[in-house]
């Protein structure tokens, strides 16, 4: 078969992978915070939150890293209060036109759920 298609169709697989269902899917709110997410913020911070969503290589300066220490050491009300009203001279604008005080805290939690922390070097957990 064609190599090119070949390509294509592992390329579409991985983007299949990355938006894998998450457990956010248990609860409503959780569910519309991971969609409002990829309608409104992962063109800018990626489907990870890791600031590399396909318009962050155009942007100066670059969308944040939304899992890195700096962004996920800050309370909920510091990122709550940039979510309302944006970051003053880049590309993050406040959304309290476009999402309710509701929305921006569902996905705020989205946010933190893209937080993991792996300690790799514990052993795995003895079976039962
Ligand atoms: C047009 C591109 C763009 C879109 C869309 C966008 N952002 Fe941003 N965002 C940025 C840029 C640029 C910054 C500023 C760089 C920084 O603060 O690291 C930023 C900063 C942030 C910060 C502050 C990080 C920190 O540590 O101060 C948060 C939180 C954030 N964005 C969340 C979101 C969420 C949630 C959405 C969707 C509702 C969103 N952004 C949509 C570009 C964007």
């Amino acid at each position: 078969m064609n190599r090119l298609l070949w390509i294509c169709v592992l390329i579409l697989l991985g983007f299949t992978a990355s938006y894998e269902t998450r457990d956010v899917e248990a609860q409503p709110e959780g569910k519309q915070g991971r969609d409002l997410y990829r309608i409104h913020c992962l063109e800018c911070h990626g489907a990870e939150g890791r600031g590399d969503g396909p318009r962050a290589a155009l942007l100066a300066p670059r969308p944040g890293n939304l899992v890195s220490a700096a962004t996920s050491t800050k309370t909920d009300e510091e990122l709550l209060e940039i979510l309302a009203n944006g970051v003053p001279r880049t590309a993050m604008h406040g959304w309290s036109d476009q999402l309710s005080e509701e929305q921006r805290r569902n996905v705020l939690a989205y946010v933190r759920t893209l937080v993991h922390f792996h300690d790799l070097s514990s052993p795995p957990s003895p079976g039962p």
